[in-house]
């Protein structure tokens, strides 16, 4: 255990500031390109090169012991380099997108995922995973919204603890298969204005309070090492110069004292927002806000030495910094082995391994939401034969954006996956068109296809690239050649079932109205396809519920299931009244709403009642139903409890999502799901930022989605 104050004693002031730099490796090589390259324009000397704190996206046990042995060996005193690298949705097993395993409202597995991500990182030599992206979302045109779990600040919160508690197990020092996590983006930047990516970002503090922050503070609560800061302005500042929100909030208000690291270039991107002249001062501004770490720019290196000596930045600031930065190196255990867990045998046998894989196809299997199935197209038989036609029938793209280790040529194709459970010969294969484009010659291979098939499976959707970081969209729809592929097939009047890919809720149109089945199958990961056979042959009921809303239209953007009911809310009695909030040429309601999803079989419920009709704020009330699975298979239903507070200080959504449950029934089964409910659960921010409850009426129901449910009515008495 080294002494950590007597460590930072013994550092120079320059030591230390290379401390609170990161870079990417190609910095520390020594060759002749990189002295006249990326060192020389970022006015990196090779001294602070060799000296980082450190390093963003090195992997691979060999480069990184190869790292690491040379930065040891050219170290003063011996501080180990610390490796962060991008591991969201897995490392090299790629599991769904963030956004799919959100759809599987199941805690365990979500957590499962990190836990496999965090081993196969740790063994190629990552310490620490910068995820989990808890940003909360409700424009789908924001291309990131792939890396978020939805629009619901309650089931945001419980995946960021889930995956904090995956990525870091509960023996970080101990237990070197985990690696610590960095919490992401600090704060609200799932509310980039338009869905453009790192544009402004403009809400109430109560807002930001009550929505966007709980998942952040989730995960800290659940122990998470770190926190990185986001590109966007909080209240008109950039959160990573924002003193009011990284030291009055994140350090003194919730007691976060572990590391926090800018996000890439977030330091000099102060320059272009207008609040820094030049790299001193934005490097000022982030110290004193408290940013311990700064990724990619080097204000830090270049201007803090002259900040201290000319008096403009307490050294205390840069030690406290320091301090944070060692003392995370320390916890895990990088001083007593900087290699860590690292190890090129362990990548061997760790790395895509069966029990891997196996993981990966069961959480794509219960990620898929059935969004559409007249008279039970699906699943598919045993002996139908199949024109698998589209973009996605074979090709490698379904990792989703940020799957940098893993690779598209060891991915289960949909038609590796069809035709391994259906045979070969069942399965007739066609592209039908490009993501973006169709040739005649496509077309008509397309048709001669299907012809000859007794279901048409159209495997569509998004690029990759379509989604992602800097990859908003202004129209969400899918792409034109591939609504025409549609409409080409359909005068075939054959059957026809969409597997829909994607990084984000589309607009659906020209599509779900169009066809008999669809299912939503995100970016499914490395053995998509075997798991999209799973479930298009029921071998897997699909179980999956959205986490964000399908809108109508681009148009309603945003719209959200957590909405206010303004002063004129639109009711079916009023449908026909001018001045009521409403649109022209479009409902209000999402095309589907959050938490809806199909199944093989059906579910009823019944029997729902309340407790009493009176909660008193220290006793709990009880919502009890019943639910049945009227169908012919077993499948699994998710019972999802949503409160309003009639009449509060502040409006208040007019649903709000406080419990679910993942139940399994049999055909014919039942069984009553109860939810607690406490005063505690009925707090909220209120004008003056208390958190607390208001006495009086509320409405409650447990049902399959946000929309279908019959409220019942309880009074909280205080
Ligand atoms: C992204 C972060 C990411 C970082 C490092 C940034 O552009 O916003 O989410 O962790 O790059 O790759
Ligand atoms: C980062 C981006 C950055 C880009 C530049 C990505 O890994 O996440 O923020 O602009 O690299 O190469």
């Amino acid at each position: 255990m080294p002494n950590l104050t007597a460590l930072l004693e013994k550092m120079t002031l320059e030591e230390k500031i290379f401390q609170l730099m990161q870079l990417t490796p190609n910095f520390l090589s020594e060759d002749d390109a990189n002295l006249t390259g990326p060192l020389a324009w970022m006015g990196v000397t090779e001294n602070m090169a060799s000296n980082v704190g450190s390093v963003l996206s090195a992997v691979g046990a060999k480069e990184t012991i190869a790292l690491q042995k040379q930065y040891m060996e050219n170290s003063r005193l011996g501080i180990p380099l610390l490796l962060m690298a991008d591991i969201i949705h897995g490392y090299r097993t790629i599991f769904p997108v963030t956004l799919a395993i959100g759809s599987t409202w199941d805690m365990e597995l979500a957590e499962k995922s990190a836990a496999i991500a965090a081993k196969e990182s740790a063994v190629t030599g990552i310490h620490v995973t910068f995820a989990p992206m808890v940003d909360l979302v409700r424009d789908p045109r924001w291309g990131r919204v792939m890396e978020s779990t939805g629009e619901d600040p309650y089931l945001n919160s419980e995946y960021a603890r889930a995956f904090v508690r995956g990525f870091q197990g509960d023996d970080l020092a101990g237990d070197m298969d985990r690696i610590a996590a960095c919490v992401k983006h600090f704060a609200a930047y799932g509310a980039a204005e338009g869905g453009r990516d790192y544009n402004t970002v403009n809400m109430s503090e109560r807002q930001l309070r009550e929505t966007y922050l709980p998942a952040y503070k989730a995960a800290l609560e659940e122990g998470c090492e770190m926190v990185m800061t986001a590109f966007n302005t909080v209240d008109g500042i950039p959160a990573t110069g924002n003193k009011w929100l990284m030291r009055n909030l994140l350090r003194e208000e919730w007691g976060f004292d572990g590391m926090l690291i800018s996000d890439w270039g977030a330091v000099s991107e102060m320059i272009p927002h207008g609040v820094a002249a030049d790299g001193a001062e934005a490097a000022k501004k982030a110290i004193e806000a408290g940013v311990d770490m700064e990724m990619m720019t080097s204000n830090y290196a270049n201007h803090l030495k002259d900040l201290v000596e000319a008096g403009e930045v307490d050294i205390k600031l840069i030690d406290e910094s320091v301090l944070r930065i060692l003392k995370l190196k320390d916890k895990l255990g990088l001083f007593e082995n900087p290699y860590r867990a690292a190890s090129e045998e362990r990548e061997k046998e760790v790395l895509l391994c069966d029990e891997h894989r196996a993981a990966a196809r069961e959480i794509a299997a219960k990620s898929f939401v059935l969004l559409k199935n007249e008279e039970q197209v699906l699943p598919l038989r045993v002996g139908q034969k199949l024109a698998l036609i589209g973009p996605f029938a074979q090709n490698g793209d379904i990792l989703g954006p940020w799957s940098i280790w893993g690779k598209q040529e060891e991915a289960a194709q949909v038609y590796a996956g069809l035709s391994a459970r259906a045979g070969e010969d069942a399965v007739i294969v066609a592209r039908g068109c490009d993501i973006e484009f169709a040739t005649e010659e496509q077309l008509q291979e397309a048709i001669a296809a299907a012809k000859q098939s007794d279901v048409i499976v159209l495997a569509l959707g998004e690029s990759s690239e379509m989604s992602g970081e800097a990859g908003s969209r202004g129209d969400i729809r899918l792409p034109q050649a591939q609504l025409d592929l549609i409409q080409k097939l359909k005068p075939l009047g054959k059957p026809m079932v969409v597997v829909l890919f994607n990084g984000r809720p589309l607009d659906l149109h020209g599509v779900l109205e169009e066809t008999d089945g669809l299912l939503e199958v995100w970016f499914p990961g490395t053995e998509g396809g075997h798991a999209i056979a799973d479930v298009l042959f029921g071998d897997v009921n699909p179980s999956g519920r959205l986490t964000m809303s399908f809108p109508y239209s681009v148009g309603q953007v945003p719209v959200y299931y957590n909405n206010y009911n303004t002063g004129r809310p639109l009711t079916p009695q009023n449908a026909n009244e001018r001045y009521v909030s409403k649109y022209l040429d479009m409902p209000n309601a999402p095309l589907l709403p959050f938490g809806y999803g199909l199944s093989y079989t059906t579910f009823s419920y019944s029997d729902a009642s309340l407790s009493t009709a009176v909660l008193n704020a220290e006793d709990t009330l009880q919502v009890s139903v019943n639910v049945t699975n009227t169908g012919a298979t077993v499948g699994e239903e998710v019972v999802q409890l949503y409160v309003r507070d009639v009449a509060g200080e502040v409006v208040r959504p007019l649903k709000e999502l406080k419990g679910f449950r993942k139940i399994k029934l049999q055909p014919g089964e039942t069984k009553t799901v109860t939810f607690d409910i406490t005063e505690e659960q009925l707090r909220y921010y209120h004008a003056d930022l208390q958190h607390k409850s208001d006495a009086g009426e509320f409405h409650v129901f447990a049902g399959p989605n946000s929309r279908d449910g019959e409220p019942q009515a309880f009074r909280l008495q205080k």
